[in-house]
């Protein structure tokens, strides 16, 4: 116990001085071998996608097992005055949700350097055909997931529209795209979990076995526990899936239309989509971006000819899924689905595609915006649950309204789900009302004169979405949220905020964890050699 102390206190000397005047051959609990202060390692650590706020980390851990992670958390939880860790997915936040100042981040997924260091050591996910589940290290990513199972022909059943996000990461916030309807987020298709909790304890948790733990961590923006194994479930994968994108001028049209698509969800024996997104386009300039290489030479979109006179478009995308032992059928399959919908008759955009080239399609419009140098810049990114009654206020003050026809660089989303799909029991939050949209303004601040598309702009519109829905009583909740004050977060919570307060005294009583989301206040006053988002 006493040289396990010793080894605590050098690990802390090592983390707090940073000046790294430990003799490097002092074994420090075991961990230390995976410990880095490389300049690179804390760069890319105090970085994330959203390009808009930055923090150094003191070190950065490579783990090579849950052990590690237990330890270095034990060693934070246990010494005075203590550090803060934060798990790190693929760092793919936009508020620097994984970063912290005053502490260690574990780079869960790893790079080169990762890979290298601890990370080798991991397993690859292990695939039960029996019971139709993989096992996966939390910062696996869900591309690899996918090819993994895709090797014993099957898959995982709900997604995220980008698959270079890890399996932690997601089932921290929720984890959506088109297919939440039919099978829920994918924080509805987890059977179990390793969790590193607060305390640098591990544990296994499901529905049945330490289920407090399982469904706080479950949307829980990492303030429980760090996730370093998911039991995922899985289903036969589709060969192909046929896909389709339609247009329509008319809001309430295209909203019923998306409506009558997710009813179907209930009825194992009716037909359905597998999948229904949608997006907006207030400037035909939109057709042209990061999602649009579906509208290929093969398929040009004239919008003039739809006859929008220049009002706003919404592009419904639906996709079926079929195989060879399908194939006869999925025409008649899609013309009868397609009769139940009224877009404007001419605009129907078919494609067709390997399954995986349908979950990883959003993998090659970031290839594309990296050879331009575009993929690299401030996402000002908002997400918002919107309930459904009030989607046509919506329309009128943010599509029609806010963003008028201003040019804009990147998608705009808007889809429904069925909150019966949400356990009630995690820790996200949801509109109060049984179908909600998502409404997902993704967009990219360009350096490029055009004013429309600056990050000052653009912030500025996001204030305004969220000063309209306020100022109309539109009881909106942000996915992936951010708020700076704990008066908005409990806001944010409602009626969750006692559960989620009381969950966080018990796995995390001293504020270690994810501090990034700035929901508790830290344990401790930052030092002062580098800048703290408090
Ligand atoms: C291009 C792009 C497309 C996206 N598309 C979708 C989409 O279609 N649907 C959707 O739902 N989301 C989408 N997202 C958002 C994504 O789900 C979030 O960014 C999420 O945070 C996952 O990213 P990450 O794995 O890099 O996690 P990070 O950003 O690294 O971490 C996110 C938070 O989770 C915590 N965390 C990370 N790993 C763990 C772990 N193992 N255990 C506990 N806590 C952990 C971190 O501390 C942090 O607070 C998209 C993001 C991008 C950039
Ligand atoms: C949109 O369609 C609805 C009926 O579905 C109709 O009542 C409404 O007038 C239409 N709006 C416009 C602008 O055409
Ligand atoms: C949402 O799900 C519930 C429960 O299955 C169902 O009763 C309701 O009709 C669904 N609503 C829609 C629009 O799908
Ligand atoms: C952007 O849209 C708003 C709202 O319609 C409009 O007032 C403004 O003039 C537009 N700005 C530019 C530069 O197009």
């Amino acid at each position: 116990m006493t040289s396990k102390l010793l080894l605590t206190f050098a690990i802390c000397r090592l983390i707090v001085t940073v000046g790294l005047t430990v003799d490097p051959s002092e074994p420090l609990l075991g961990v230390d071998d995976q410990l880095s202060v490389d300049q690179f390692d804390v760069e890319t650590a105090s970085l994330d996608f959203g390009l808009l706020t930055r923090a150094e980390p003191m070190a950065v851990l490579h783990p090579g097992s849950a052990e590690d992670i237990a330890r270095l958390v034990r060693a934070a939880y246990i010494s005075s005055p203590g550090f803060t860790v934060s798990a790190r997915g693929h760092g793919h936040s936009i508020n620097g949700q994984a970063q912290t100042s005053n502490g260690v981040v574990i780079e869960m997924s790893g790079g080169s350097k990762g890979r290298r260091l601890g990370l080798r050591k991991l397993d690859k996910p292990q695939v039960s055909i029996k019971e139709k589940h993989v096992d996966v290290w939390g910062g696996e990513l869900w591309i690899d997931v996918l090819r993994r199972t895709l090797e014993h022909g099957l898959a995982p059943k709900s997604w995220t529209d980008y698959l270079y996000l890890s399996v932690g990461g997601t089932l921290s916030n929720g984890g959506i795209s088109g297919q939440a309807f039919n099978h829920g987020p994918q924080i509805s298709n987890v059977y179990e979990l390793d969790v590193v909790t607060g305390k640098g304890e591990l544990w296994t948790c499901s529905e049945e076995e330490n289920s407090e733990l399982f469904h706080a961590v479950l949307g829980g923006l990492g303030q429980f526990g760090i996730i370093t194994r998911a039991r995922i479930a899985l289903e036969p994968a589709p060969q192909r899936v046929r896909w389709i994108r339609v247009l329509y001028s008319n809001f309430s049209t295209f909203t019923r239309d998306q409506e009558d698509l997710i009813s179907l969800h209930g009825n194992p024996y009716s037909q359905k989509f597998d999948y229904v997104e949608g997006f907006v386009i207030v400037d035909e300039g939109l057709i042209n971006n990061w999602r649009s290489s579906f509208f290929s030479p093969r398929n040009p979109v004239k919008i003039s000819s739809i006859g929008a006179n220049g009002g706003v478009l919404y592009c419904l995308e639906i996709t079926k899924n079929y195989d060879e032992a399908t194939a006869d059928t999925i025409d008649q399959e899609v013309e009868a689905l397609m009769k139940r919908l009224n877009f404007i008759p001419s605009s129907v955009f078919t494609t067709d595609l390997p399954y995986i080239d349908f979950l990883d399609r959003v993998h090659k419009a970031e290839l594309k915006l990296r050879a331009k140098g575009l993929w690299e810049v401030p996402h000002p990114w908002l997400n918002l649950f919107v309930p459904k009654s009030r989607m046509a206020d919506v329309d009128r003050g943010v599509f029609k309204g806010i963003l008028g026809n201003n040019k804009t660089s990147g998608p705009i989303l808007i889809y429904p789900m069925n909150k019966s799909k949400w356990d009630q029991r995690s820790s996200v939050v949801t509109p109060d009302e049984d179908v909600f949209y998502l409404v997902a303004l993704l967009r990219s601040a360009l350096d490029n004169g055009e004013e429309t598309q600056s990050l000052e702009y653009l912030t500025n519109q996001n204030h305004k979405v969220l000063r309209f829905c306020d100022d109309a009583g539109i009881k909106v909740k942000q996915y992936l949220p951010h708020y700076t004050t704990q008066e908005e977060w409990r806001d944010h919570f409602g009626d969750k905020w006692d559960q989620f307060s009381r969950r966080k005294m018990e796995f995390d009583p001293r504020h270690i964890l994810a501090t990034g989301q700035r929901i508790f206040n830290p344990p401790f006053p930052p030092p002062t050699r580098t800048v703290s988002p408090w």
